[in-house]
């Protein structure tokens, strides 16, 4: 059974979408497809079917180009109905997973962004300062809330948000066009739970603190005062001027390149994606050495809670590398940046080897403590893990028929 891909509001409730007993949670539309300026975003609504009583527990995609506006967790209406806002942005265009996990299971659907998006990082930076040289402007690149962003993710090569690829983008700048003047800008929060990367940053010529550079809460008193150049808001403004600059993404997944008159107006802007078509600096990763600030317990075994009431499930589980997961990890691997995925948290900053039987079933404890009378939560979305950086091919059917042990008879 099938989510209808796009079907009236008041057909829903009678068609396709409605659920059986045990059956599978869904969005709809299914797919929904937004044509988009790089620098523009909309607001998509998904109506959610989920059972009556349940609750949608959290969402996640792959690109911080589509965010859920809803609070999540969100318990669903008397017919299992809710709506979920998401706001998409034009930067990276693609299609985006969208998976929502609910009481009753994964609710999935997909949002087509079309567009010419942001192109690549060192285009847009070469465009920038070739404009700038017959303007005589001065190229501003300025990131926003970086908030430490040592690397995007784990195994891949390339990640976007890299330090490493900030730190040479001055040097690189000088390269391109040797006589165009640049500052390089970090605003907000620069170091999140990273001390120190703002500071690294500066020694390759990035500056925190610039006050012609505002972030405010109240940007309109600011729009007439001299010695602002940029004002980046940190609520909704409904204002357009040009000061006004609002950071299409955050986490260093940009840099907004304006390029700056002699009274220090903004002329033009552009958006560099960070992105692996700039050189990176590797030393500038040296000096932030991935550690393990969690204590990993090899003793622990967490699965073996269950297998007393679920011996089929937990026969299956044993076979697939989820079992194994941690084994994969170098010594030198199992940090903080690496852990996560390949561990179970047992409790606060403990860790037990392995991908447990917990990793997935939310709400395990209760059951557990009540004899199997408290029902779990529900699982946890595969893409959590599966995610685009450390698994891009990774899709669930074919993936759930690997290590699947649900549909159990007999002994659960
Ligand atoms: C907590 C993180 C996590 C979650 C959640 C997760 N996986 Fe995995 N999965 C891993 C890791 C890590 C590996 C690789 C293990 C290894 O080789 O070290 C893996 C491996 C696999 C494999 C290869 C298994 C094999 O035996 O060859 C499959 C298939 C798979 N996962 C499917 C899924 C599906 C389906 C879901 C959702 C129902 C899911 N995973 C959820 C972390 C996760
Ligand atoms: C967001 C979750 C996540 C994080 C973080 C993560 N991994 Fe993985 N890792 C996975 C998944 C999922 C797989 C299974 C991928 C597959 O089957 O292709 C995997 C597989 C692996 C494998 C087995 C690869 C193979 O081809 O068999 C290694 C080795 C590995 N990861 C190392 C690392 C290292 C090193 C880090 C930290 C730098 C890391 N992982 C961080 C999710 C993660
Ligand atoms: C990689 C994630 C993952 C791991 C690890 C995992 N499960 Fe599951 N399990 C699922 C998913 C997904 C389902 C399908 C039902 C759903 O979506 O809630 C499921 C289904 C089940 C079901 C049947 C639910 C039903 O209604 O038929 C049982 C029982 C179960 N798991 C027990 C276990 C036990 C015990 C372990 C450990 C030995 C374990 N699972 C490990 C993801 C996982
Ligand atoms: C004392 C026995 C017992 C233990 C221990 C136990 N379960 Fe269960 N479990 C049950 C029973 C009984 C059911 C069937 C409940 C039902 O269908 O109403 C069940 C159902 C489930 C289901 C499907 C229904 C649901 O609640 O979503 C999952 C998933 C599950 N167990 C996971 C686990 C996991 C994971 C563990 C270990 C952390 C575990 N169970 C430990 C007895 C147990």
């Amino acid at each position: 059974m099938a989510c209808p891909a796009s079907v009236p509001l008041v057909l829903l409730a009678l068609m396709v979408c409605v659920l059986r007993a045990a059956d599978a949670p869904c969005l709809s539309p299914a797919l929904q497809r937004l044509d988009l300026a790089p620098t523009a975003s909309a607001i998509v609504v998904f109506d959610l079917q989920g059972g009556p009583g349940g609750i949608a527990t959290h969402a996640t995609t792959d690109c911080s180009c589509v965010t859920l506006l809803t609070p999540l967790p969100l318990r669903l209406d008397f017919i299992g109905r809710g709506t979920l806002a998401f706001r998409v942005t034009g930067l990276r265009p693609g299609v985006e997973d969208i998976l929502v996990a609910t009481s009753a299971g994964i609710a999935r659907a997909q949002i087509q962004i079309v567009g010419p998006g942001a192109g690549r990082g060192r285009d847009q930076l070469t465009t920038a300062l070739e404009t700038a040289k017959t303007k005589s402007l001065v190229v501003w690149g300025v990131v926003h809330d970086l908030s430490g962003a040592i690397r995007q993710c784990g195994c891949s090569a390339g990640a976007l948000g890299g330090i490493d690829r900030l730190a040479a983008l001055p040097g690189l700048s000088l390269n391109l066009a040797p006589s165009v003047a640049t500052r390089w800008i970090l605003s907000g929060d620069c170091d999140g739970k990273h001390p120190g990367v703002g500071t690294a940053l500066s020694a390759y010529g990035w500056s925190t603190g610039v006050p012609e550079v505002h972030v405010s809460a109240d940007p309109l008193p600011l729009l007439g005062q001299p010695g602002i150049t940029a004002i980046i808001p940190t609520v909704p403004v409904p204002v357009q001027h040009r000061r006004i600059v609002r950071p299409i993404l955050t986490g260093g997944l940009v840099v907004e390149l304006l390029l700056v008159d002699a009274q220090g107006q903004i002329q033009e802007r552009r958006t560099a994606p960070a992105d692996d078509s700039l050189p990176a600096e590797p030393a500038i990763l040296a000096q932030f050495p991935d550690r393990l600030t969690s204590t990993l317990d090899h003793t622990a075994q967490p699965a073996t809670a269950c297998a007393g009431c679920h011996s089929t499930a937990y026969a299956a589980w044993q076979r697939t590398t989820h079992a194994r997961a941690l084994d994969s990890l170098k010594p030198a691997d199992r940090t903080d940046a690496c852990v996560v995925c390949h561990t179970t948290a047992i409790a606060e900053r403990v860790l037990a080897p392995a991908v447990n039987c917990q990793s997935c079933h939310t709400g395990s404890g209760p059951h557990v403590a009540s004899g199997g009378a408290v029902r779990t939560i529900g699982a946890v979305n595969c893409r959590s893990c599966h995610d685009a950086k450390h698994h891009p091919a990774f899709q669930r059917e074919p993936g759930w028929k690997l290590i699947e042990h649900g549909l159990e008879t007999g002994s659960r």
